[in-house]
C-alpha cells in the first residue's frame, strides 16, 4: 500500500549534500576532522565536557558501558520498554540486564523500583528516555548517588530533551545518541558518547579504536573494537545538529496539536511529560484504551487512511526470544541470567499492548496533520 503520509523523514537538503561532497572531495572519509568539529559543537550544545563519536548508538551505549568499567556478571537496572539495543549493549559487555518495570504515564523507568532492584553485583543505572521524554534524572541521580552507582544515560531517542533546563546527556555520568536514520538528529547510521568525565572518556577513545593511545599510530594499550564513525557521516551530522533546535521546536507544537485534539477522547492518552521534563518528541505514541477498537484495528484504520501510524516494542525486552533464550548466549557459561521468562512487569507490557504512534515529523504541511486528525476524528468518534 501507498501511505501518503510517512512515519519518519529525514530533511536531507542542499547543505548536506555540500557537506558531503566537500568530505568527499577532500579525499579524507574516515574519521578524522570533521568528526572532531561534530565533537566539539554536539558537546557545547549538550552542556557536556567531552563527547566522541561512534559507529552507531549501540556502540555508543556499549563503548561507554566498558569505559566506565562495567564488567561481565555486573548488574544493570534498566527499563524493559526500549529498542532491545539497550538491553543487548549490557550483554555485550557480558553485564546482566535488570529490567525493572515503567511508568504507565511516562513510559520510562519507575525510580520507586530501583532501589528493590539493587543487588551486591549491582554497578549501574541506564535510564532510557522512550520516545524523546527524559526520564526522572533527578530522582535516578540522588539514589545512583546514595549507592555509589553510575548512570549511563540511553539518550538515543532524545536529542535536545530536556530535564529543567538540562539538556540530556550532560546529567548522567555517560550519555549515548544515536543518529539512525529515523532520529531527530540523523547521518543514516551514527552515534555519540558524552561524558564530563575526562578518565572515562580516554577509555571510551581507546575502546572504540582498537586500544590505540591517543597519540595514534600502531601502539596499542589494550582489547578495542572499531567503533569509528566516518567523516561522510559527521559531516551530515553537523548540518542536522544546526537544525535541531527547529526540528525539535516543529515537533514539540506538532505534539501540542495532538494532545488538544485527544483531549476530547477518553479513550486516548498521551504519553505524559511531567512538570519540568521537556520531551523531543521522537515519537508521539498515546495509548488507547476502547471496547470499540483495539489498538491494532487503530493502526489498521489510519494505514487505510493513508497516515503510515504504527507501533514498536510490543513485545519489550523481558519478552523477547533472546532474553528468554539467554542461556545460548555466550556469556551463559561464565555469567548467571536470571529467568527472564519468569519475570512480570505488568505496566511495560500493558504501554507496549497500548500504544499507537503517528506521525510527528517537522516535514509534516498543515494539510497533513489536517488529514491526521480528520482520520482520529473519523475513526474514534
Ligand atoms: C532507545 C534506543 N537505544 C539504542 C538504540 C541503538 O541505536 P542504533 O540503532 O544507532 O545502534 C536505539 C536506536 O534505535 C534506540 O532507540
Amino acid at each position: 500500500m501507498n501511505i501518503l503520509i510517512p512515519f519518519a523523514k529525514p530533511i536531507i537538503d542542499d547543505e548536506e549534500f555540500d557537506a558531503v561532497k566537500a568530505v568527499l572531495e577532500s579525499g579524507m572519509l574516515a574519521e578524522g576532522k570533521v568528526s572532531r568539529e561534530l565533537e566539539k559543537e554536539y558537546a557545547t550544545f549538550v552542556g557536556s565536557k567531552f563527547a566522541t563519536v561512534t559507529s552507531n548508538g549501540t556502540t555508543a551505549l556499549s563503548t561507554a558501558l566498558d569505559a566506565m568499567g562495567v564488567k561481565p556478571g555486573d548488574e544493570v537496572i534498566t527499563s524493559p520498554f526500549t529498542f532491545i539495543a539497550s538491553a543487548n549493549s549490557i550483554a555485550m559487555v557480558g553485564a546482566v540486564p535488570i529490567f525493572i518495570d515503567v511508568d504507565p504515564d511516562t513510559y520510562n523507568m519507575d525510580p520507586n523500583l530501583i532501589e528493590g532492584a539493587i543487588t551486591e553485583k549491582t554497578t549501574a543505572i541506564m535510564p532510557v528516555h522512550i520516545f524523546g521524554l527524559p526520564s526522572d534524572m533527578n530522582r535516578i541521580m540522588e539514589i545512583a548517588q546514595k549507592h555509589d552507582l553510575q548512570v549511563i544515560e540511553d539518550a538515543c531517542q532524545a536529542h535536545g530533551a530536556k530535564v529543567g533546563n538540562q539538556i540530556v546527556g550532560s546529567i548522567g555520568h555517560t550519555a549515548a545518541f544515536s543518529f539512525y536514520a529515523t532520529k531527530n538528529m540523523m547521518t543514516g547510521e551514527g552515534g555519540m558518547i558524552t561524558t564530563n568525565d575526562e578518565e572515562i572518556m580516554d577509555r571510551a577513545l581507546m575502546i572504540k579504536n582498537h586500544g590505540r593511545g591517543k597519540q595514534g599510530g600502531y601502539s596499542h594499550f589494550q582489547i578495542g573494537y572499531n567503533n569509528r564513525m566516518m567523516d561522510i557521516v559527521s559531516a551530515l551530522g553537523r548540518v542536522q545538529l544546526k537544525r535541531l533546535p527547529k526540528v525539535t521546536e516543529i515537533r514539540r507544537k506538532n505534539a501540542e496539536r495532538y494532545n488538544k485534539l485527544f483531549s476530547e477522547f477518553d479513550e486516548v492518552t498521551p504519553q505524559a511529560e511531567p512538570e519540568g521534563l521537556q520531551s523531543s518528541y521522537h515519537v508521539y505514541a498515546p495509548k488507547i484504551k476502547s471496547d470499540k477498537i483495539s489498538r491494532d484495528d487503530l493502526i489498521k484504520e489510519f494505514r487505510e487512511r493513508d497516515v503510515g501510524a504504527r507501533t514498536v516494542y510490543a513485545l519489550p525486552c523481558h519478552k523477547q526470544d533472546t532474553y528468554i533464550n539467554i542461556q545460548n548466549w555466550r556469556w551463559a557459561k561464565f555469567v548467571n541470567y536470571p529467568d527472564y521468562s519468569n519475570i512480570s512487569l505488568p505496566h511495560s507490557e500493558e504501554v507496549g499492548g497500548s500504544h499507537f504512534d503517528i506521525p510527528v515529523h517537522p516535514s509534516l504541511t498543515d494539510d497533513q496533520i489536517n488529514i491526521i486528525e480528520n482520520a482520529v476524528r473519523e475513526i474514534l468518534s
